[in-house]
């Protein structure tokens, strides 16, 4: 039987959380049941079910952001950008076109919404994109280390929410102050602002570990400082994704015992601001929100 007659396409809405959180985990991957509602909540996550027993067999998640907070930031693009991830399909449903359909999906969705397609994508996944037009702007990569047990980072409860949004949107150069405050009211998020009230740091559960980033500041040199204050604070499995344009920080942590565990290139399908790392965006949030 052909794919297109023994699948059906959904949109995925917030009770099926629990089974994008099943191909997640199949794969490996960090994301929580929260991660999975977010993108149902705020974006559109087109879904393959099989039409027998209603299996979910692959995803593509869509989550359109705004140019800055209240105002365009810096890049000058306009009809902000939109985010591409959690494309994952079931291992014994693939080589069938399958993450390139629901890929189409999300593209042709954020293309209607006026904005920019951006992913991060691996090394094996780049050239895929690459033939639907995606160029390659920076690259960075997932460190993964453990840490000892020190005391507890700060909860994330006093933590000013637009503040942190606003030195984001100017790291950025797009508005992710929805996602922010979701990250913030999490149960198991930490956060730190910096001294010179300049930047900051967040840590959020994982499914597997510990997941820091964003991580903003004004220079690499309080970059570092605001990483070493929150690894003294953490314990346990920490994923972080760098920019390979920071050296200080990689030398850091692989000085401390981390490792590179995959690296990642910034890819856009039209105008968007990732042809270089902005200054002060020293932790990315993840692969799955840019
Ligand atoms: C990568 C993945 C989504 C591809 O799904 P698929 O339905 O088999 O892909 P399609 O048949 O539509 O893709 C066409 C080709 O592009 C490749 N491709 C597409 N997107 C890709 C990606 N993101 N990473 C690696 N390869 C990719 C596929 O491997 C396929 O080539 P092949 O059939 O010669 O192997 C699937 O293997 C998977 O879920 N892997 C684990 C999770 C993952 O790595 N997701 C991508 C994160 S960027």
């Amino acid at each position: 039987m052909a794919p297109s007659e023994a699948l059906t396409l959904v949109v995925l809405g917030p009770d099926d959380a629990p089974d994008g959180l099943a191909l997640s985990d199949a794969a490996g991957w960090n994301q929580t049941a929260e991660d999975w509602r977010f993108f149902v909540r705020q974006g559109r996550v087109f879904g393959l079910r099989a039409a027998d027993n209603g299996r979910l067999v692959a995803t593509a998640a869509a989550l359109p952001y705004d140019s800055g907070v209240g105002q365009v930031v810096g890049n000058g693009v306009g009809g902000g950008i939109g985010w591409i991830s959690m494309v994952l399909v079931a291992a014994e449903w693939r080589h069938q076109g399958l993450a390139s359909s629901l890929m189409g999906h999300c593209i042709a969705h954020l293309r209607a919404l006026g904005a920019t397609p951006v992913l991060d994508a691996t090394p094996a996944g780049q050239p895929a994109y690459a033939k639907l037009g995606f160029q390659a702007g920076f690259a960075l990569s997932r460190w993964e280390g453990t840490l000892a047990h020190g005391p507890s980072m700060p909860t994330a409860g006093a933590v000013n929410a637009q503040a942190i949004a606003r030195l984001d949107a100017q790291a950025n150069g797009f508005d992710r102050r929805t996602l922010l405050t979701d990250f913030l009211q999490r149960p198991g998020t930490r956060a730190r602002v910096a001294a010179d009230g300049n930047g900051f740091v967040l840590a959020r559960q994982g499914r597997r570990a510990t997941q820091l980033g964003p991580l903003v500041a004004g220079d690499e040199a309080s970059a570092l400082s605001l990483l070493q204050a929150a690894f003294a604070e953490l314990s346990g499995p920490v994923f972080l994704d760098v920019p390979e344009r920071w050296t200080v920080l990689t030398a850091w942590l692989a000085q401390h015992g981390f490792a590179r565990q995959r690296s990642f290139a910034r890819m856009a399908l039209g105008p968007a601001p990732i042809a270089s790392v902005h200054d002060r965006l020293f932790v990315v949030a993840g692969p799955e929100f840019g």
